[in-house]
């Protein structure tokens, strides 16, 4: 039943494919029929927001054309059926309203999400710029909710000024990211603040690669989860790239995470890996290979299982060792500001162990004076 179904849909969809503009809400379909899934669907303007979340069950492509997204509301596509394709073009805008979001929200299974030549998601950030990003202040909004989605992908989507975080990603098995830049470039000087590039929990098998992140906090952080790669990056402003923190949530468990061939500059942090004192978790297989890191002002690398909400404070526990960690072709010669520190690691007793650390050459900056139980042949 499920194959016919199938290859009727796929027919329908090579043989008749429709365009056409919904200006306002179509009338509901009661069970889409096979033309219905068949067909695109594009909508644009202040309308196409809350069109394309009612409309969404009956378009297998969902082309967002201009549309503007009033304040409070967000572009919510949680409800696709599987297979379904989205395209931004244009511009996407949203209204401002101090609200937590998010703004944009996209569920499925076997989604592709695409932004179009010269598309941009452009929330307008610097309305809700004030310094103080999620720690008080306005109340900002989370830009994307990636979330839930399985066997997805989202392709060369150009995101600008988020309020905060930008992306998160929770729930996903097997999600590729291509091509996508978030440029908060202009919070450096404007107020950003927390604008994380990916923040990821409980997810498996999420590849995010030629990612461009210009930011004022974790260009990636992930909390949780298995199976992850970054690969082909670029890092700018923010706080480098960070397993963590780890410890005090629902899920505390990090395995097979690798970031490769990418490069993190004018960052507070180049590599760093955050275990919160006293918590219990896992941190298991984490590479970093191939990474550059230039202008770096506070860590190059920095390990630490004594996390507490702020960086080294206290001593360090065991209760989320880290394992298996491999750090090679690490280039930072010269890279960290001379104010700064060049590695710090900070291990609880027996809690760093099995470590690879393999052409890793970070100078410029201070030696940390305080380094604890330093699994060898790492070295501070
Ligand atoms: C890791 O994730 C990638 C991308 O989804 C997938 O191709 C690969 O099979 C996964 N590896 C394992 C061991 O599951
Ligand atoms: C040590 O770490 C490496 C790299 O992650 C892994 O392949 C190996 O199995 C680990 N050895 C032990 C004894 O756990
Ligand atoms: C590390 O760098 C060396 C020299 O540039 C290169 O030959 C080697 O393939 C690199 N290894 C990895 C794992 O990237």
């Amino acid at each position: 039943m499920t194959k016919v179904s199938l290859l009727l849909g796929a027919f329908a969809a090579s043989a008749c494919v429709q365009a056409f503009v919904v200006p306002s809400a179509p009338a509901v379909t009661q069970g889409p029929k096979l033309e219905d899934r068949a067909t695109t669907c594009t909508f644009s303007g202040s309308n196409g927001a809350s069109s394309a979340s009612k409309s969404q069950k009956s378009c297998a492509t969902i082309v967002l054309s201009n549309v503007a997204v009033p304040s409070g509301v967000t572009l919510d596509l949680s409800d696709l059926n599987d297979g379904t394709t989205v395209i931004f073009e244009g511009t996407t805008t949203w209204g401002y309203k101090e609200w937590s979001g998010p703004l944009l929200q996209i569920e499925g299974n076997h989604i592709t999400v695409q932004g179009a030549s010269g598309a941009i998601l452009n929330p307008d950030g610097a309305r809700w710029w004030d310094g103080e990003g999620s720690n008080g202040g306005k109340t900002k909004p989370k830009f994307f909710a990636a979330h839930d989605l399985t066997s997805s992908t989202i392709t060369n989507l150009n995101i600008k000024n988020t309020p905060v975080q930008a992306v998160s990603i929770n729930g996903a098995n097997g999600l590729t990211i291509n091509g996508m830049t978030i440029d908060n470039s202009a919070g450096d000087s404007g107020g950003g603040h927390n604008t994380d590039g990916f923040d990821i929990g409980s997810s498996s098998n999420v590849v995010i690669s030629g990612a461009k992140v210009y930011n004022q906090d974790d260009c990636v952080a992930v909390n949780s989860g298995t199976n992850i790669t970054f690969s082909g990056g670029l890092c700018s402003g923010g706080h480098g790239l960070s397993i963590g923190s780890v410890g005090g949530r629902d899920d505390n468990t990090v395995q097979t995470v690798t970031f490769s061939n990418s490069q993190v500059t004018k960052s507070s942090n180049g590599i760093r890996i955050k275990a919160t004192a006293g918590d219990t978790g896992t941190i298991k297989g984490v590479t970093y290979s191939g990474i550059t890191l230039s202008s770096i002002t506070s860590y190059g690398i920095l390990i630490e299982q004594n996390y507490n909400g702020g960086d080294l404070h206290g001593s360090p526990t065991s209760g989320i060792p880290i394992t298996n960690l491999i750090l090679q072709n690490i280039s930072g010669s010269g890279s960290v500001q001379s104010s700064a520190t060049n590695i710090a690691i900070v291990c609880g007793s027996g809690a760093c162990s099995n470590w690879t650390w393999n052409n890793v050459d970070v100078t410029g900056g201070k030696k940390y004076g305080s380094c604890q139980n330093v699994p060898s042949p790492a070295s501070c």
